[in-house]
């Protein structure tokens, strides 16, 4: 028997003043972008900004429905809209941010597993790794380098050839 560990590095800052310019500037529009969220149910309005690798820059917000499990999550929209607009392009890196009407959004939120199986599918078909910012409308931000690490012992496309 042999243990094998998982680890992964993450950065860490204080708030939005510590970031480079452009990581500010998409995190800043991933925090307004929370305003297209419909998000009727919940109250919890998600927005996602991802820069391509092509220097477009593309959104998603979570839209939600009076039947709850076809509401979709920001990450997937912004992914679809993504993929439709600029097919085959990688994306650079994808700022995440939320706003609510019930809870404080003062620490960064992570995708949920549906999302990150999408996230690391979108990785793997563009071979591009996609950084992530994630961070509440203040307060700390985390900067991850790769979806991979997020999802570890995934389920990958390799499996079914
Ligand atoms: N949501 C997202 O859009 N992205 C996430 O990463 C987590 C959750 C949405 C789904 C639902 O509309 C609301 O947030 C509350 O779960």
């Amino acid at each position: 028997m042999k243990e094998h560990k998982f680890e992964f590095q993450y950065d860490v800052y204080n708030d939005i003043s510590e970031l480079k310019k452009e990581d500010a500037e998409l995190l800043a529009k991933a925090r307004s972008v929370t305003k297209q969220a419909y998000a009727p149910y919940s109250n919890f309005f998600v927005g996602a900004i991802a820069k391509l690798n092509n220097g477009e820059t593309v959104a998603g917000t979570n839209q939600e429905n009076a039947s709850y499990p076809v509401g979709i999550c920001a990450e997937r929209v912004l992914l679809g809209n993504a993929a439709t607009l600029y097919p085959g392009t990688g994306i650079d890196t994808i700022a995440i941010s939320y706003d609510s009407k019930e809870v404080s959004s003062n620490h960064p939120i992570s995708p949920c597993g549906m999302c990150r199986q999408a996230l690391l599918e979108y990785e793997t078909r563009t071979e591009k790794p996609i950084r992530l910012i994630l961070a509440g409308q203040e307060g700390k931000v985390y900067i991850v380098k790769t979806v991979r690490f997020l999802l570890p012992f995934a389920f990958t496309p390799d499996e079914l050839k």
